[in-house]
C-alpha cells in the first residue's frame, strides 16, 4: 500500500502494512488529505485490481474530480465514491455510522475480498452531524472495530491543527493503528508540503518530518527537513 503508492516511501518505512489496518491522515487544511489519500488508494488499486470505497462527507463527488483533474489523476473504475453529502441535505436525524457500515457490509458480500479498501472522508464532518456525547463516541469505537473485522486497509482523514493531538474526541488515536500527519511548513517565505509518521504498528519507521511533493498523481519523498 505505502511502498507501492508513494514514491521513496521505502526510506521512511521498514516495511509495508497487512490490513487489517486503520490509519488516520491528519492535518490542518489545505494539507492535501483528500489528494494524498486518493494518489495512494488509486494506485494500489489500479496495481492489485481490488475493490475500494471512497466516502466523502463534506466534499460533493463533482469537486473531487476537479481535485483529481488538477493533479493529473485519474480514477481507476474500481474505486467507488460514495457522495454523503446530498444524504446531508435530505435527512438531517441520519445515522451516518450505521449508514456507511450497511455499505460495507453490502460490498463484502458483494465484492468478497476482492474489497480490500476504504477511505472515510472526514471523521469532522461525520461529528458536526451528530451530537458528539459518551454513546457518540462509544459508537465511534464500535465503528472502528467493525472496520478491523472486515479486513480493510482502512484510512479515515481527521482535520488537526498544528500542534494538536490526533485524536478529535479523545480516542481514536489508541484505536489507530496508524497515524499520518500531513502538515505545511513555513520556510524561507516559501510553504513546504511535509509528511510525518506519528504511529505505525509493527513497522520500523523514520521519525522525521519529510518534505513531500505531489505532481503528475503521484505523491513523491523529497527527504527529510531539518531546522
Ligand atoms: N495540481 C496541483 N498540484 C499541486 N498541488 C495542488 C494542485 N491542485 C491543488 N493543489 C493544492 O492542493 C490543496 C488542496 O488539497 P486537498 O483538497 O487534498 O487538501 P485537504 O487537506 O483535503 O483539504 P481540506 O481540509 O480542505 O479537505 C490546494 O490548497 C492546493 O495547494
Ligand atoms: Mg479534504
Amino acid at each position: 500500500m505505502f511502498v507501492g503508492g508513494i514514491t521513496r516511501m521505502e526510506r521512511v518505512i521498514s516495511n509495508d502494512i497487512e490490513p487489517p489496518y486503520l490509519s488516520l491522515v491528519t492535518g490542518p487544511p489545505g494539507s492535501m488529505k483528500t489528494s494524498f489519500s486518493l494518489s495512494m488508494i488509486s494506485n494500489h488499486l489500479k496495481r492489485t485490481g481490488e475493490f475500494g470505497l471512497y466516502c466523502t462527507v463534506e466534499e460533493t463527488v463533482d469537486s473531487l474530480l476537479k481535485t483529481c483533474n488538477s493533479m493529473g489523476l485519474e480514477l481507476p473504475t474500481n474505486l467507488q465514491i460514495t457522495d454523503l453529502t446530498e444524504l446531508r441535505k435530505e435527512n438531517e436525524a441520519m445515522d451516518y455510522l450505521k449508514f456507511t457500515k450497511r455499505m460495507i457490509q453490502h460490498f463484502k458480500q458483494e465484492r468478497g475480498s476482492q474489497f480490500s479498501v476504504f477511505i472515510l472522508d472526514s471523521l469532522g464532518a461525520i461529528y458536526s452531524l451528530t451530537s458528539v456525547d459518551e454513546e457518540m463516541r462509544k459508537k465511534m469505537f464500535g465503528f472502528f472495530d467493525f472496520l478491523r473485522t472486515q479486513g480493510l486497509y482502512t484510512f479515515i482523514i481527521t482535520e488537526r491543527q498544528p500542534g494538536e493531538h490526533a485524536e478529535l474526541q479523545g480516542n481514536e488515536g489508541f484505536i489507530a493503528d496508524g497515524i499520518i500527519n500531513l502538515g505545511l511548513d513555513r520556510r524561507n517565505g516559501k510553504i513546504v508540503r511535509t509528511l510525518q509518521i506519528e504511529k505505525m504498528r509493527h513497522v520500523r519507521h523514520s521519525m522525521e518530518k519529510q518534505a513531500i511533493d505531489i505532481s503528475s498523481g503521484s505523491v513523491t519523498i523529497l527527504g527529510p527537513l531539518f531546522d
